[in-house]
């Protein structure tokens, strides 16, 4: 991170962007922010009121009465689906194209605001005959799709919670999600397809199902995609075509609380298993909208494209909910950025005329790759002129990936939003605002208005500008995560810690101010929680399943730099017969990484596996991890090793290369 504190390019956003942006310059930031700090519940209060509709209205806006289990908006009533459908066909956008969909295969299907309106009410009205109902929890598995946010909808106008696993994500873990969550139902589709090739989806559900403990589950509603030959199994499972075949295109919404909990989505914590993180309906779908108005200056005409998966908090927020209940048009992605080439993305930015692009670091880089290979497919070779502002999140953007993002996709004229945010935050936290905030490679720059941002020492007293620290938020905000399902003493533990003084929200990064600008720069997780191409993973997590294999005796995951997926993951591992050499550890190898795919799913596989016969810990036996980061990184040992039990052992963890 050295070098970024030295980065002294500064980017303007351009004039003309000033002069309609919905934040036209840092005065009226600096108002916003200056009103929030001013009266933090008047704030909030004035934008719910402003932006989102009541069924019944609030009376009051934070209740703080036991912290940190804060409440927004609570005797409010609303609904998340009649918020981002209902509403915009009220003012006249029903012929409005809400979803521009682009298969695998390129073919293009669209829906209008009445259209999802039609197709989720009958959805609905399908779920509601099953017997699903408020308060109900539903697991949706499923690939990019129509269907997809259809299934979402659907959930959120019964009141019913969705949690949405990825389709990467394994039997086994698809399981562990169904039993935490307690899900009711489960709506998947036959297969999905990613770069030409069919993938299992069903029959993963299947098997999910069939590993135990789902007694709950007692309808499997399955969206036909390719037509490939899955089993059905009578009384359980219905095609999603048959079950909303007679269903009524009027579906009345269920009238929630505020904090009637929307979804619950897993992702990795720094120990063992997913964390369940419960988001709320009132507070969630108002950062949403705002973050769509102010980080994304959205306006009707706008084409947005999110290219994240609806499997990850980015899809929940930027494509099935925000870009919705702003009544934009919004471009959905099936595929893969490499297939059938890796012009694929500017190919799709110029065929639908995107007018605003959010994507990943991890997806930039690899474009920069392809495209340093291969001229044809140099976003130079497309007509990109519709893009009139760019986002990244996920993980950091190194400032050669912001220049080239900057000058060969946004022609110089497109301000970018390095939009920090998390799974718990539920929107973005830290990003210019790309009509008002100077931008400066490589850094988030400043929180959104409202968003009460700082860097502490791990007492949590406040550090200076330009001293690193711990990130954390002061004040809780309405979209925050509301607690961890099934477990909230692991939420106040692992976000509201005793020795930061149990109110400041622990982000699990580590940030650094700028000593002149106050600008932010993330330096990275400071617990046991990778970032592999913006996925977030835990090392326990990978440990535990290495372990469970019954060749291995001991494990210890760590991360490495990696210049494509940011970090990797790399595997040190004591096997119980003994240390492998040559083709017998390539071949072991092997094996442990499919046997994480197969028990996680594959974005969790090893980059490096590495054998020895033992790993360096202390006297106390605990590994010390810090030295097997060095190792990894392929650099000297050059730390103190005196508690070291087994110095030996490093020489050969370096030569296991
Ligand atoms: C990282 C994704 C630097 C960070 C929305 C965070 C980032 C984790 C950025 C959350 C960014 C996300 N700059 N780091 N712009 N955006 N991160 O829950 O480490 O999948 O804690 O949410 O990604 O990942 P998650």
């Amino acid at each position: 991170m050295e070098p970024l504190m030295h980065e002294n390019r500064v980017f303007h956003p351009p004039e003309d962007f000033v002069k309609g942006a919905a934040i036209p310059g840092m005065e009226a930031y600096n108002k916003l922010c200056a009103e929030a700090e001013k009266d933090y519940e008047g704030f909030w209060g004035r934008l719910a009121k402003e932006n989102i509709y009541w069924k019944k209205p609030f009376t009051k806006v934070l209740d703080e009465s036991k912290p940190p289990f804060y409440k927004w908006f609570e005797d409010g009533l609303t609904n998340a689906s009649y918020n981002c459908l209902d509403v915009n066909i009220q003012k006249g956008n029903g012929a409005k194209k809400a979803i521009i969909f682009e298969a695998d295969d390129g073919t293009v299907t669209e829906a209008t605001y009445q259209d999802l309106l039609d197709r989720v009410c009958k959805m609905a009205n399908a779920l509601r005959k099953m017997g699903i109902k408020s308060g109900d929890r539903v697991i949706i598995y499923m690939s990019m799709s129509i269907e997809g946010i259809v299934a979402m909808q659907a959930c959120a106008r019964i009141g019913a919670t969705h949690s949405v696993v990825f389709g990467g994500f394994s039997a086994k873990s698809l399981q562990e999600r169904i039993v935490d969550v307690g899900a009711v139902a489960v709506i998947t589709a036959d297969e999905q397809l990613r770069g030409g090739k069919a993938l299992p989806l069903k029959v993963i559900v299947d098997e999910a199902l069939a590993l135990g403990e789902c007694e709950k589950v007692k309808n499997v509603i399955v969206y036909k995609r390719t037509g490939g030959n899955i089993p059905m199994t009578a009384g359980r499972d219905s095609w999603m075509h048959d079950v909303v075949a007679n269903e009524s295109t009027s579906c009345e919404p269920e009238w929630v609380s505020a904090e009637h909990p929307l979804f619950v989505l897993y992702t990795s914590g720094s120990t063992g298993k997913p964390k369940g993180v419960q988001h709320s309906t009132g507070g969630y779908l108002l950062w949403a909208i705002l973050t769509m108005k102010w980080t994304f200056d959205i306006k009707p005409s706008d084409i947005f494209w999110c290219t994240a998966d609806i499997g990850w908090v980015t899809g929940h927020s930027y494509i099935t909910y925000g870009p919705l209940a702003v009544g934009c048009t919004e471009i959905v992605f099936e595929g893969v950025p490499t297939y059938p080439n890796a012009g694929r993305f500017w190919d799709m930015i110029a065929k639908h005329q995107a007018t605003i692009f959010y994507t990943a670091p991890t997806a930039i880089r690899s474009l920069i790759k392809a495209a340093s290979g291969d001229e044809s497919i140099h976003p130079k070779n497309y007509d990109l002129s519709s893009l009139r502002l760019l986002g990244s999140v996920g993980e950091p953007i190194n400032p050669e990936a912001w220049m080239w993002y900057y000058e060969h996709v946004g022609g110089s004229r497109c301000p970018i939003a390095d939009t920090f945010w998390q799974t718990e935050t539920g929107g973005h936290m830290i990003s210019p605002m790309p009509g008002a905030t100077p931008m400066i490679p490589g850094s988030c720059t400043l929180p959104l208005p409202g968003i009460m941002a700082a860097i502490v020492d791990e007492a949590g007293h406040d550090v200076p500008n330009g001293s690193g620290g711990i990130l954390v938020v002061k004040r809780p905000w309405p979209s925050m995560i509301r607690t961890i399902w099934n477990d909230a003493d692991r939420f106040v533990k692992s976000y509201f810690p005793e020795e930061l003084g149990g109110t400041l929200y622990l982000a699990g990064d580590g940030a650094i101010r700028n000593k002149d600008t106050g600008y932010f720069t993330i330096t990275g997780r400071i617990d046991d929680v990778l970032n592999v191409s913006g996925h977030r993973m835990g090392t326990m997590e990978i440990e535990s399943c290495l372990v469970a294999n019954p060749l291995v005796a001991e494990a210890a995951v760590v991360g490495r730099p990696d210049d494509m997926t940011g970090e990797a993951i790399c595997a040190f591992v004591v096997l119980k017969g003994g240390r492998p050499t040559g083709d017998e550890a390539k071949k072991i190898a092997t094996e442990l990484r499919n046997w994480v795919g197969k028990e996680i799913g594959p974005i969790a596989k090893p980059k490096d596996v590495r054998f020895g016969d033992n790993l360096p810990k202390t006297r106390s036996g605990k590994i010390m991890r810090r030295l097997l980061r060095v190792i990894a990184k392929g650099e000297e040992v050059t730390q103190d090793t005196s508690t070291l039990e087994n110095p030996a052992i490093l020489d050969q963890l370096k030569q296991s290369l």
